[in-house]
């Protein structure tokens, strides 16, 4: 997943930057646009539906279309897959000529080529063998908390059924993965579609040899695919099932949406029954090519499982694409039971070796004596301020210091002001996790270890810490163990679809890696869920038979035999919501026995302005004999999905509260005989909030027969999607407020200035997005233009979605007539400093986007996002900003 390599806790603070102090000047004063330039992926439409197609391929028909109009293209790659995407990916010489295809017969759609960066574990740890501390205890436990072990017993592995995994390749050598590859291997076939020096940037060379680089595929694929008999007494869910590994990463970079479509049609031409996919990048969209086509084949009968992703730190509307595919299942990610940590040796007094919260030892060699600044363990402020004069060099030592008050950075600071190169922070009680301190080697202990090195420093013993560079981990039981991972991805999508579907386990996995990189190893991430839940859909076709009907019914089965998972451990905590925990935790036995049938899976109630209060969902009677039922309302934890006061998305966790929807149920309880069915009508009402949180509420109703428990889960939001702000026009994120046109110095303009277009002096518009938009316009006005008036529509595009500048037909806004477009962009995701940026920036030049010219003069430039569920006629539905006088004197 698109992902920064974090700690188990990430945080965009560890730089000790502070928000709303970012300067002007660092920002680089070039476009940087979230597509990839010039490259454009265009759908068509099969012969028989274009007319005057006289006997050319429909490729040769768009081909000639754009020779007709002197456009220059390249051909990247055909798709040809009848009924799923007929379309090639182009590269154009001039990115505007994209105009030229809108009106030309046959064309379906074009869509702009997304970049996704490799998937990086949000941990990843190689493990010498069975007795190596970082192997969790119980190597089955993720098999338990999910029923496969029940089927394991019943001598279900998968046999027969067929998964392509899209990925960085597999190391098919690994003697636990078959040793082989081809015919009769359970790797039996795949295909390299980049070549190991593909970066994303550059030609990819395709061969028939998916060997993996870098690890990452190896590990998916023994999460689906390990065989039993190796070391560490653990296998796969469906390790019978045979593989397909289409490698779609070089060693180094990203991939481009043409490239996953290509494999995605290549899995379905080679007939596998699931493609698994553990990569993406968050955009909030179900537009992206390779979303739209993941969808389709879903819908086509085949099963398609994505990640969800790793920025569950980003809070909530930041869903991934392609899992954000509306008819895929994506992937949230739960932690397993154990965390491995390290410790340090303690000598000069008896005691045990401390545990310190990080995965990979403190850069530390030799032995420090420590030294403590306060005496009172009880101190809330510790090393918050500058430390006194009297302070002595502190680099020999490891500075002992307590929790609280202040950001674990402030404390670093102000000690690393005096020399110190190490630091053990003890708790104060608020728990022991991971802190981010950025490079600085320091780690939190646990309040006990802290209170005896500052009695033992003022009792003055010859304290000594040591720090093993390799004597493994220990394994502490995780505090989340059992819980929705911190970094699994929040949902829903800017258009409130049900994102993620359901949860596997994925964090603190131990799986194969290849066997130049030691054989096993353990990782983190929706990646590890992701092909969990195919392996699981591997052993549902085994058991229930393979067909399109079972595989198209496969997400509603997952979803209502799901398992419930809370928001923590604390007794009385509302449930996870449903907006990172999808429906639950899966439970491949129960959807494979469960005699019930509950259909749909999802309620979605939408936003307020297009509430759908009232559902109806059937409960159905498999079984052989008359079962009786009970129908409960189990509502999860209400998502604060916007910090309160601001415009921005809360970070993760994102805040619960327990407000919660009412729900009127047609029965309660009812018996149906073997074979019925009953619909039943839900009523919801939402209570009184804060619209202004934009709060999601989320829920269960829970079809209780004995046991057997099921459910079906709801999502609504108690605001108006177009009430949300798109542009941010505040000075949150920098020093001064956005949007700006920063001038040749790098400035913010506030005086007309003119512009020659000669080296630095050009105008650059910097932006940002507190929420994503459908449509994002950058044109060129009268320098007097004023932003008040009535909605005159002309000039506004209709019909299908496109990201290149229109011919211009004129046009206004606010009664002033706007002179031209300078950039389109459409379905544009949030920005987020945790995980690009945190901005964007267009390099304004002396041309419209269509290359043509501007004139010398007086200008401003009016800058419009439309908001979600916006009408892009209506004024009013678009956050607008009109920039200083710029002076165009090229
Ligand atoms: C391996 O797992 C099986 C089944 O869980 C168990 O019976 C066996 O004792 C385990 N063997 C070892 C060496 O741990
Ligand atoms: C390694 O860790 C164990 C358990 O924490 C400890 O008992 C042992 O002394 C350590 N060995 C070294 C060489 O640090
Ligand atoms: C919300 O309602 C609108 C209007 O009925 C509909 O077009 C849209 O698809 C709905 N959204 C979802 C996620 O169902
Ligand atoms: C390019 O765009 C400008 C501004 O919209 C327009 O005036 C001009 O005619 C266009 N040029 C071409 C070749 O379409």
């Amino acid at each position: 997943m698109k992902s920064l390599a974090w700690a188990l806790v990430p945080s965009v603070l560890s730089t000790g930057l502070a928000l709303g102090a970012v300067p002007l000047s660092s920002v680089k004063r070039v476009s940087n646009q979230p597509t990839v330039a010039n490259k454009f992926i265009v759908e068509v439409d099969t012969l028989a539906n274009i007319p005057n197609k006289r006997d050319l391929s429909a490729h040769e028909f768009l081909y000639e279309s754009l020779r007709k109009r002197d456009v220059a293209f390249e051909v990247d790659k055909e798709y040809d897959s009848q009924g799923l995407f007929v379309g090639a990916a182009l590269t154009l010489n001039n990115a505007n000529d994209a105009a030229a295809l809108i009106n030309t017969p046959g064309i379906k759609a074009i869509r702009p080529v997304r970049k996704f960066a490799r998937p990086v574990p949000v941990k990843n740890q190689p493990v010498k063998g069975p007795k190596d501390p970082n192997v969790p205890p119980d190597t089955q436990s993720t098999h338990i908390l999910t029923g496969v072990d029940k089927l394991h017993n019943q001598g279900l592995f998968g046999k027969g059924i067929k998964i392509g995994s899209i990925d960085s390749g597999l190391d098919y050598n690994h003697p636990s993965l078959g040793g082989g590859f081809g015919a009769g291997h359970k790797v039996s076939g795949g295909w390299d579609f980049v070549g190991d020096d593909y970066t994303g940037e550059n030609e990819p060379k395709p061969d028939a040899d998916p060997m993996d680089c870098g690890g990452h595929g190896t590990h998916v694929a023994g999460i689906i695919g390990a065989d039993p008999g190796n070391e560490f007494n653990t296998t796969g869910v469906a390790y019978q099932a045979s593989l397909n590994a289409y490698r779609v990463f070089g060693c180094d970079g990203s991939v481009t949406d043409d490239i996953i479509i290509d494999a995605l049609l290549r899995g379905v031409r080679d007939q596998q029954d699931i493609l698994t996919l553990s990569l993406g990048g968050s955009d909030g969209w179900s537009e992206s090519s390779s979303s739209v086509v993941a969808s389709r084949i879903a819908a086509s009968g085949k099963i398609v499982t994505i990640a969800a992703g790793n920025e569950g730190a980003s809070g909530s509307w930041y869903t991934s694409s392609p899992g954000n595919g509306i008819d895929v299942i994506s992937v949230a990610s739960l932690d397993n039971t154990v965390v491995p940590l390290q410790t340090a040796n303690v000598a000069g007094v008896e005691h045990g070796p401390i545990i310190y919260f990080q995965t990979f030892p403190l850069k530390l060699a030799g032995s420090y004596p420590i030294y403590v600044l306060s005496k009172d363990t009880t101190i809330p402020n510790d090393a918050c301020d500058p430390l006194p004069e009297s302070t002595p060099d502190l680099s020999k030592y490891v500075v002992i210091v307590r929790r609280g008050t202040c950001t674990f950075v402030t404390k670093i600071n102000n000690i690393a002001a005096k020399g110190a190169k190490a630091a053990l922070i003890y708790d104060n009680g608020n728990g022991f996790t991971a802190v981010s301190v950025g490079d600085f080697p320091a780690a939190l202990i646990q309040a006990a270890d802290g209170e005896f090195l500052v009695q033992q420093f003022f009792a003055g013993a010859p304290v000594l810490l040591s720090f093993p560079q390799d004597n493994g981990s220990v394994s502490f039981p995780n505090p989340d163990g059992g819980l929705i991972s911190s970094f699994s991805t929040y949902g829903p999508t800017n258009d409130f679809y049900f994102k993620p579907s359901i949860a596997a386990p994925g964090g603190n996995i131990l799986s194969t890696v290849p066997l130049n990189q030691g054989a096993w190893g353990v990782k983190s991430g929706t990646s590890m869920a992701t092909p969990f839940v195919a392996g699981s859909a591997a052993l549902y076709l085994q058991a229930k038979g393979r067909s399109a009907a079972l595989s198209k019914g496969i997400r509603t089965v997952f979803e209502t035999n799901a398992q419930r998972v809370a928001s923590s451990h604390t007794d009385g905590d509302p449930l996870q919501t449903v907006t990172q925990q999808g429906a639950g935790l899966i439970n491949v036995y129960d959807a494979i026995y469960s005699t019930t049938l509950i259909t749909p899976g999802q309620l979605i109630l939408n936003d307020t302005a297009h509430f759908k209060g009232q559902h109806t969902f059937s409960v159905k009677n498999t079984g052989k004999t008359p079962k009786k039922y009970t129908l409960t309302h189990v509502p999860a934890g209400t998502a604060v999905t916007v910090e309160p006061g601001t415009i921005f998305p809360s970070k993760g966790r994102v805040p619960l509260t327990t407000a919660s929807v009412k729900v009127d149920l047609s029965h309660k309880t009812f018996t149906l005989s073997a074979g019925q069915a009953l619909p039943i009508t839900a009523r919801f009402t939402l209570p009184k909030g804060d619209a202004k949180t934009f709060p999601v509420y989320s829920g269960f109703i829970e079809i209780a027969s004995g046991s057997e428990k099921q459910h079906v889960t709801y999502l609504g939001l108690g605001a108006s999607l177009k009430d949300k702000q798109v542009l941010d026009n505040t000075d949150y994120f920098f020093d001064s407020p956005v949007p700006a046109i920063l001038n040749a110095a790098g400035e913010s303009q506030t005086a007309p200035t003119d512009y020659t277009f000669k080296g630095e002096d050009f105008p650059t518009l910097l932006y940002r997005l507190a929420f994503g938009t459908p449509s994002f316009r950058v044109d060129l006005v009268d320098s007097n233009i004023k932003l008040t008036g009535t909605l005159n529509p002309r000039g506004f595009f209709k019909g299908p979605w496109f990201s290149f500048p229109r011919p211009n037909k004129g046009g206004s806004f606010a009664k002033v007539k706007t002179i031209g477009p300078l950039s389109e962009l459409s379905f544009i995701p949030r920005h987020d400093e945790g995980q690009d940026t945190g901005y964007g920036t267009f390099a304004i030049t002396p041309t419209f986007a269509n290359g043509t010219g501007i004139p010398n003069g007086q200008y401003r430039v009016l800058v419009r996002t439309l908001r979600v569920t916006g009408d892009h006629t209506k004024e009013e539905d678009y956050d607008a900003w009109l920039s200083p006088i710029i002076g165009i004197k090229a």
